[in-house]
């Protein structure tokens, strides 16, 4: 059992104006013990987050694999360091199919945060297709072949699996299927990191709620969750939080 990590993904949502949620849910992070709490949300909100944050970790939801340079509209690891960011999503499924990331631009992310000093949180996650197909194992453990980071310690990398029917759409992936995912992710992260690779969290992502939230985190291997659209308001996120907490 590892101390588990709840995520907020804000997406591109909120403004200025919800920055009293940010300060709700950092007061209720403090309070939860026994569980670490982190909240990513639009790169213009993370200074101010950060601000209001009393402690709890910002961090952003995509960052630039290269150091800087002609790139308009992107934003580097350096940019996020300045700004107290302290983590950063890579690879999301939403990225991966607007913005056409392959595995190897998502490893390079994760490359480029983890040597500025910044967590990486890698995503993973099959299509219906996929599952369909019962190919879900195996797309999966092929994204994670292609996009983790050269080499990581346990504290800076964290593997998100959120299987894409389930993000945005109530339709939360059945304690049966995780374990059988999270196991999978867990054998791929011990063969290619030994031990070390035991003791990376494995987030699940998708539909996480606060009705749902203890039954996925009760699951083997799962080590906490990445929350989207329950994290935009503390009285959604922080029952999230406490359940994590046990
Ligand atoms: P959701 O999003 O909780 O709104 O399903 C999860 C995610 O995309 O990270």
């Amino acid at each position: 059992m590892h101390r588990k990590l709840v995520v907020g993904n804000w997406k591109m949502n909120g403004n200025l104006h919800q920055l009293g949620e940010i300060a709700a849910i950092a007061k209720a992070a403090r309070k939860a013990a026994g569980v670490d709490v982190a909240l990513c949300p639009p790169f213009t909100l993370i200074a101010p987050a950060v601000a209001r944050s009393n402690g709890l970790a910002i961090g952003a939801q995509d960052v630039h694999a290269a150091e800087e340079g002609a790139h308009t509209g992107s934003v580097s690891a350096a940019m996020l360091k300045e700004a107290h960011a302290r983590l950063v999503i890579v690879g999301h499924s939403e990225r991966r199919a607007e913005n056409h990331e392959t595995d190897a631009d998502v490893r390079a992310k994760a490359d480029t945060a983890l040597r500025h000093g910044l967590q990486a949180i890698v995503c993973v996650g099959e299509s219906e297709t996929d599952r369909a197909a019962r190919d879900h194992v195996a797309v999966v453990t092929g994204q994670l072949k292609g996009s983790l980071p050269e080499d990581a310690h346990e504290g800076e990398l964290v593997v998100a699996y959120e299987p894409i029917w389930a993000i945005g759409t109530g339709n939360v992936a059945t304690p049966d299927d995780v374990a059988e995912m999270h196991a999978a992710i867990r054998a791929a992260l011990v063969e290619r990191f030994g031990e070390r690779g035991g003791r990376i969290r494995i987030l699940y992502g998708g539909s996480v709620k606060a009705d749902n939230a203890a039954a996925i985190f009760a699951v083997e291997d799962v080590d906490g969750a990445l929350v989207g659209g329950a994290s935009l308001t503390a009285a959604q996120f922080v029952p999230i939080i406490q359940a994590a907490a046990g």
